[in-house]
């Protein structure tokens, strides 16, 4: 195992893209908070298998963090990401300070469009200005590339996809299936909150969502029986505190009145078990 470059700085990083570019490599990107599980490895491998260089990008970003949430204590490993990202063939990892990624304070925060006001929009109502504005600034230090982004927080690559638009930013945001536990519980950097109880009971997100899922590939047509049928998995699990369950149009994340035939949907849910919040989707096709 080598241990991948690492630069702390912008210029140090658009340095070496310069020097890879006039060679006429293709660059990949992966960003991430670090505490690199599995999940973010699948990302890495992705990027490995398509581009010519790869980027791993490890910052925290305390924008997308309300007072109220866990900046202090997520999680944080960096040696560990370090030994994975190299595991996996990560070329360079970008390790900032706050003050590399905001040289000016706190940034004008980019707006969001309306895919992201419903759901995690709702529940965390700065979130995706946060993770919008920190995407763009990273996009813009980067450059033309490919960047990779888990389907697990599925809202957030629909956001970023569409700041990438509308910034016209020269990067192809590309999606990667989410990386499940045995039990299917999604891995999450969050996920190591749980206790064990809480643990024994995470499946169930996973569980409602393949039964939401079942439903609509059974014919039914009415979204609001699916999220029911979620609903009821859900409250199989005690401790589970539900934010929300929804079927949504995947690229309007609106809710369609009926879900007519052949049309591709999207099962999303959200809960907090003890002092994690965990987040889970999957999508399904109508008959
Ligand atoms: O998904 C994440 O880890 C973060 O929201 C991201 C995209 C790295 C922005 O901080």
């Amino acid at each position: 195992m080598s241990l991948p470059d690492v630069v702390e700085t912008v210029a140090g990083l658009q340095a070496r893209l310069d020097a890879v570019r006039a060679t006429g490599a293709s660059v990949g990107f992966v960003p991430t908070m670090g505490y690199l599980h599995e999940g973010h490895a699948s990302l890495i491998d992705a990027a490995v298998a398509a581009d010519d260089f790869t980027v791993v990008s490890i910052f925290v970003n305390p924008l997308q963090f309300a007072p109220d949430e866990d900046l202090a204590e997520y999680p944080r490993d960096v040696e560990a990401d370090l030994a994975r990202c190299g595991d996996h063939g990560a070329d360079l990892v970008f390790h900032p300070s706050v003050s590399e990624v905001y040289p000016v304070g706190a940034e004008e925060p980019v707006v969001v469009g309306a895919v992201g006001g419903p759901l995690e929009g709702a529940s965390r109502p700065s979130h995706f200005a946060g993770v919008a504005t920190v995407v763009a600034r990273l996009f813009r230090i980067m450059g033309c590339c490919r960047a990779y982004f888990g389907e697990k927080d599925f809202q957030q690559m629909a956001v970023v996809r569409r700041m990438a638009v509308e910034l016209e930013l020269p990067v192809e945001v590309v999606g990667c299936p989410i990386v499940r536990e045995a039990d299917g519980l999604a891995l999450s950097s969050r996920n190591v909150y749980l206790e064990p109880g809480e643990r024994r009971q995470a499946p169930v997100l996973y569980r409602a969502l393949l039964a939401g899922a079942a439903a609509v590939g059974n014919g039914e047509a009415d979204p609001t029986v699916v999220v029911e049928v979620m609903e009821d998995v859900m409250s199989e699990a005690p401790d589970l505190v539900v934010d929300y369950s929804a079927l949504v149009e995947p690229d309007t994340f609106v809710m369609p009145g009926r879900i007519t035939t052949g049309a591709e949907v999207r099962l999303l849910v959200a809960g907090r078990l003890g002092r994690a919040r965990l987040v889970d989707n999957v999508g399904a096709v109508a008959p």
